[in-house]
């Protein structure tokens, strides 16, 4: 069975080609083509631009992903598309491309939510990899969400907690932008962290340093100090608007009193409150389900300091740690066609009049 994937619900499109041989899942192509340099100039995505540009690629990137792959359309088993969630104009390009598609080659049309599409990547592990055996908690943690999910056997999604406001991947964009980390700020920020934890402590191990930055000075003295994101009111949920609104107004205390800023130390602090929050309500309710893994994935998943504390709650509650590889932590079309797979054994199949939507559709 060989399934093509089509991805376009933010700013990267993408395509690619996924084949299952004895229900292990193989990578045949995998084509992003990226808008970010686009987007930059305004430092976050233009839904606009992003469907404009999504429309002069998408024909491009899926003919790559067949030719890479070395396959016609006619080897392929369906076709899988992102429907939901995302910006509503890029997704429609995305789902009339593959509805043309699937309707020239005579191919079963599969629409994929995003989110599960993100935890399906870490179904694709080849030969060598372990698939994450249910049930189990997934994360996902990206520009646009910061949710958990428990999955069963049945793979059903049951939502058990979100974030109320921000995204973390969102918060890490918009206060790296303050501290001229250009947009995506995610990957400069994490490696813009790793330096301040490893100079606020002067351990030249950055896990070492990591778990001795609450007790350093910059962060005792409470120049860099952050409030915690935790939800005081007993719920689950995360919130990640409290955290930026305090970074934001240490930003511009140091602005007014004109004190020496050390942007790595302040990535560091901001990073240590994020990750620890999440790392804590992770812990938290793989105490309350039952579960045999935790799968993390998104754009966020990409975070090392995020990665290494979710490995070391995985190990106290001693259960496996499945993140996808960095690159198919991103939005890509691996693991559209990965989630195709799955909804497509469960009888998922759609008609000519297949729609995109921007809300969540878990
Ligand atoms: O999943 P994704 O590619 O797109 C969405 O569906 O949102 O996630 C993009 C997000 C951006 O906010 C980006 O800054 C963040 O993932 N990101 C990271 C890292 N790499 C990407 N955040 C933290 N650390 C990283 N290493
Ligand atoms: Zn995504």
């Amino acid at each position: 069975m060989i399934y093509l994937g089509i991805e376009s619900s933010c700013d990267e499109t993408a395509a690619a080609v996924v084949e299952e041989r004895g229900g292990r899942l193989y990578v045949r192509s995998n084509i992003v083509a990226s808008q970010i340099e686009t987007h930059r100039l305004y430092g976050g995505v233009v839904p606009e631009i992003a469907s404009r540009a999504h429309t002069e690629a998408i024909s491009r990137v899926v003919r790559e992903a067949l030719t890479e792959a070395e396959i016609t359309p006619a080897d392929l088993s369906a076709v899988g598309v992102t429907a939901h969630p995302g910006l509503i104009g890029a997704l429609l390009v995305g789902v009339n491309f593959a509805k043309g598609f699937a309707a020239a080659y005579d191919l079963p049309l599969v629409p994929v939510d995003h989110i599960r599409a993100h935890i399906a990547a870490a179904y694709v592990t080849g030969d060598t990899g372990e698939m994450p055996q249910p049930p189990f908690l997934a994360l996902a943690v990206s520009g646009g969400h910061t949710s958990l999910y428990a999955v069963d056997e049945d793979r059903n999604f049951t939502p058990v907690c979100a974030t109320r406001d921000d995204a973390i991947g969102e918060s890490f964009d918009k206060i790296g932008r303050m501290i001229g980390i250009p947009y995506p700020a995610g990957a400069g920020f994490d490696h813009l962290a790793a330096e301040g934890f490893i100079r606020a402590t002067g351990e030249s191990d950055v896990r070492v340093a990591y778990r001795r930055f609450p007790k350093c000075a910059a962060y005792k003295s409470r120049v860099y100090d952050l409030p915690s994101p935790a939800l005081e009111d007993g719920t689950a949920d995360f919130s990640f608007s409290g955290l930026k609104t305090a970074a934001i107004n240490l930003l511009h205390r140091f602005e007014q009193t004109g004190a020496e800023f050390d942007r790595a130390v302040f990535a560091a602090a901001y990073t240590y409150r994020a990750v620890e929050a999440v790392a804590r309500q992770v812990g938290r309710m793989l105490e309350k389900y039952p579960s045999r893994a935790l799968v993390v994935a998104g754009g966020v998943a990409a975070n090392s300091h995020l990665r290494a504390r979710l490995a070391e709650v995985c190990a106290a509650a001693n259960v496996a740690l499945h993140i996808p590889p960095l690159s198919l932590c991103g939005d890509n079309g691996v693991m559209v066609a990965a989630e195709a797979y799955f909804a497509y054994l469960a009888g998922v199949c759609a008609g000519d009049d297949l729609n995109a939507s921007a809300a969540d559709g878990i």
